[in-house]
């Protein structure tokens, strides 16, 4: 079977960008082969050092996913310092990768441009994402644009070692979503944690309507028609609402008499609505911690069981048994 397989950053609660971009596209590729999801805290171990709040996000990250559709019994779904073979497999594709590799990597200097320390685990990320494809010979790698540089990476890591060692490890082929769409934030802009104009999934209601609410549009007045094109209200209503009320909203829109608070106050029930079925689910989870630790052991075991397999075939490859 097709091997599915990404990486998840748990760094904070999800958000709609999130939802629509990546989470969802992996929910259904469950259906076109096996799915491995890795909760990548060993990554996001570069950017958070409270021990607190890594575990904590780690732990929502599993649920959150849980709670959207991840189905443990067909995919396998784990923490990745739950399996120790990603961080020795790294070091010995760190043997064969060029400095030169790492140092063109554009997210590794804009995060330096931004202020973040420029430590050796930032540098040497894109080895770890190797490792994390290799250890299971991943047939397809969903990612976003973003990623598409650290993916051409991995592949040249792949190439280095097979030339130093022969056919020992798996070329993975990246499925770079160039048609997702960019979900638009608050702001109209793309929406994303650094620029603080998320919706994230699960908020209390209140506090989701007000985030609606404070969604940014011009100063039309409410008898006046308006411009649908364009229209973050629009844009975020086609994703949770069904092709009949996305027309009468246009529809509205073009009209004029609605202002645009209650056109957001039919948004915020549609988001409401849309999520209200993983809600439920997430506090259920929320409820029983423990399932949710069960449901990471195993897929950790199983993970566990293909990455000892492939990281035996690297040490007898290399000499290192
Ligand atoms: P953020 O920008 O909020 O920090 P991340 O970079 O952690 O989000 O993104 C995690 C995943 O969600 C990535 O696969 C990314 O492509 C996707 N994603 C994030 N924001 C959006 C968005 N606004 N539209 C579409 N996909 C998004
Ligand atoms: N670096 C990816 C991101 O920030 C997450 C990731 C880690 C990943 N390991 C991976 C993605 C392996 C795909 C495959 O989004």
């Amino acid at each position: 079977m097709t091997r599915i397989l990404t990486g998840i950053q748990p760094s904070g609660g999800f958000h709609l960008g999130n939802y629509f971009g990546a989470m969802r596209p992996l929910i259904e590729m469950q259906d076109r082969g096996q799915v491995f999801a890795i909760l990548v805290d060993l990554h996001a171990l570069t950017s958070v050092r409270d021990p607190e709040a890594l575990r904590d996000y780690t732990r929502r990250a599993a649920i959150d996913f849980l709670a959207c559709g991840i189905d443990p019994t067909r995919s396998v779904f784990f923490r990745q310092s739950d399996v120790p073979e990603h961080a020795e497999l790294m070091w010995v594709l760190s043997t064969v990768t060029p400095m030169g590799l790492l140092e063109r990597c554009h997210a590794y200097k804009d995060k330096i441009a931004r202020g973040h320390g420029a430590t050796h685990a930032l540098f040497a990320y894109p080895v770890l994402m190797a490792s994390d494809i290799l250890l299971y010979d991943a047939d397809i790698v969903p990612v976003g644009k973003d990623q598409k540089q650290h993916l051409e990476v991995v592949r040249d890591i792949v190439i280095k070692i097979n030339e130093a060692y022969g056919e020992v490890l798996k070329l993975p082929e990246p499925e770079i979503a160039e048609h997702v769409a960019t979900i638009p934030g608050l702001d109209g802009q793309k929406m994303s944690k650094s620029y603080g104009n998320t919706i994230e999934l699960f908020m209390e209601e209140k506090k989701l309507r007000k985030r609606v609410m404070s969604i940014v549009t011009d100063s039309t007045p409410l008898e006046t028609p308006k411009d649908p094109d364009g229209s973050t209200i629009i844009e975020l209503y086609r994703l949770v609402a069904s092709p009949a009320d996305v027309q009468r909203m246009v529809d509205d829109f073009r009209a004029g008499g609605i202002g645009y608070g209650e056109f957001k106050q039919r948004l915020f029930e549609a988001i409401r609505d849309y999520f209200a079925p993983f809600r439920e689910r997430r506090e259920e989870l929320l409820r029983d911690p423990d399932s949710v630790d069960r449901i990471l052991a195993e897929g950790a075991g199983q993970a566990r069981d293909i990455a000892t397999n492939t990281f035996g075939r690297v040490r007898r490859a290399v000499g290192l048994s």
